[in-house]
């Protein structure tokens, strides 16, 4: 967000004076991007032995910790774009595997190189048999999103060439293989739960048609899902893909940073997404609209989200101020899932809860404003995925935006391993004495 492409230069001197009111010393800073360099603060101290002063910015709330040509978020304009590309476009003119390469290597492929792209992204779907063990290993009822995370983490040991981080080849090898077998871990985690045998990728299949064949194969041959529905889930595919340095995101770059394999990094980022705050907001609003139960209990619901007993999920966002753009595309993507699979009953809810809370002084004067997983949930439920799998398909369109970031991390010669700073309020030195003489 922040330092749109198109913004103008003042003309004025790109520097900030500082006058640090303890000395009565100034210091020029220089601005670039619209951002100072926290660095460049520690040359102001009181004494030449200070540490010097630091920003403190707990939940990174105005720091930028990278530069990014991957994805640009105007919030309060509501604005969305991938390389420059408007969100909208890409959803409507093109399939995920295109987006997913245009994250990667920052253009849109030609025809060639997007049957070359899909070609090694397909071959890699199928994972080695010891997965299925290691699979097997779960109790019945774990949740599909802690299986994935764990499956995430565990290809690295089947790829330990995975490591080799600085060899492009290498680099690339993996993003085949963590974006064509994503799917195939969410399947096998969603078959495994429900005792049903794991269904093998089918390659002549697209990618969102591939994945619900190896969610809902049962006893016929090939198992081809209504087009309709394969291009709904490959749009949210789409509108998931990435999102600039959301905690996920950070998740991925920081553990990156220490160099570790690619694998290991997008179990943490995984892990980060399962959280009720961030990916796993799409299931908190499922089971929010089923405890409302109907439209006649929305007001006390409201009142008691007011009272502070609660979030309204699947409302409000910490960059978008006015709407997210990727809401506006689901709603009417449900529309067109609905035709096929009948009104899901919970939207009538959905949409009088958005009613209600748009017009409400408590929700305008925050400015929330439904998110992408307010109504996403409730065309997942529509393709039949059970709520606990809602996460995980976050995760599989994520997968393009995290491997995007981190290669684009590993390249940055800014870069070093993450490593905040700290404000220390603890004790100060004192000595320990022995336990036998502790009162
Ligand atoms: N319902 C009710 N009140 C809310 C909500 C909500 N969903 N979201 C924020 N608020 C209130 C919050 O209580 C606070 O009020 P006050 O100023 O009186 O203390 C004010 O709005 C600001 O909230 P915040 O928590 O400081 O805002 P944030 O930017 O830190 O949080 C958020 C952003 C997305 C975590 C938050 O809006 C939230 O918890 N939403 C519900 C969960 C959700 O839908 N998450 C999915 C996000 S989109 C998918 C993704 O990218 O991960």
């Amino acid at each position: 967000m922040q330092n749109p492409p198109e913004a103008k230069k003042t003309g004025k001197s790109e520097t900030l004076t500082i006058t640090d009111n303890r000395t009565g010393k100034q210091y020029e800073l220089p601005i670039e991007h619209e951002t100072i360099r926290a660095i460049d603060l520690r040359q102001i101290r009181v004494k030449d032995d200070d540490f010097g002063l630091m920003t403190y910015d707990p939940a990174f709330m105005n720091t930028a910790a990278c530069k990014s040509s991957i994805t640009f978020i105007d919030g309060d304009k509501g604005i969305l774009r991938y390389r420059g590309y408007p969100i909208e476009q890409l959803a409507e003119k093109c399939s995920y595997l295109e987006v997913a390469y245009l994250l990667v290597h920052g253009e849109l492929p030609t025809k060639a190189q997007l049957v070359e792209w899909t070609g090694q992204i397909t071959v890699h779907t199928f994972v080695h048999e010891n997965v299925k063990k290691l699979m097997d290993g779960f109790h019945h009822d774990a949740h599909p999103m802690g299986m994935f995370v764990s499956m995430v983490a565990g290809l690295s040991t089947f790829y330990p060439s995975a490591k080799r981080i600085s060899d492009p080849a290498e680099r690339k090898l993996t993003i085949y293989r963590l974006i064509g077998k994503a799917p195939t871990l969410a399947a096998f985690a969603y078959r495994h739960s429900i005792g049903m045998p794991y269904v093998h990728p089918d390659n002549e299949l697209g990618y969102a048609a591939n994945f619900l064949s190896m969610m809902f194969k049962i006893a016929e041959p090939k198992y081809l899902a209504n087009p309709v529905l394969a291009k709904a889930l490959d749009v949210l595919f789409i509108l998931h893909a990435d999102h600039e340095q959301n905690c996920s995101t950070s998740a991925m770059r920081g553990v990156g940073s220490s160099k570790v394999d690619p694998f290991s990094a997008a179990a943490a980022a995984s892990s980060a997404l399962y959280g009720p705050l961030h990916g796993g907001a799409n299931e908190e609003v499922l089971r929010m609209l089923d405890h409302i139960g109907s439209v006649a209990n929305i007001p006390a619901f409201i009142k008691d989200v007011k009272d502070g007993k609660g979030r309204l999920m699947g409302f409000g966002h910490r960059v978008y101020k006015n709407f997210d753009p990727r809401a506006t595309i689901i709603k009417k993507l449900a529309d067109q899932v609905f035709e096929v699979t009948g009104r899901n009953p919970k939207l009538d809810i959905a949409l009088e809860l958005e009613r209600i809370a748009l017009q409400d002084d408590y929700f305008i004067k925050r400015k929330l404003y439904p998110n992408v997983d307010f109504y996403s949930g409730l065309i997942y439920q529509a393709l039949r995925f059970p709520v606990d799998m809602f996460p995980v398909l976050f995760a599989i369109g994520r997968m393009s935006g995290w491997l995007a970031q981190w290669q684009e991390m590993l390249l940055d010669e800014d870069q070093k391993i993450a490593r905040p700073r700290q404000v220390y309020l603890g004790q100060p030195v004192r000595e320990v004495v022995m336990l036998s003489q502790r009162g």
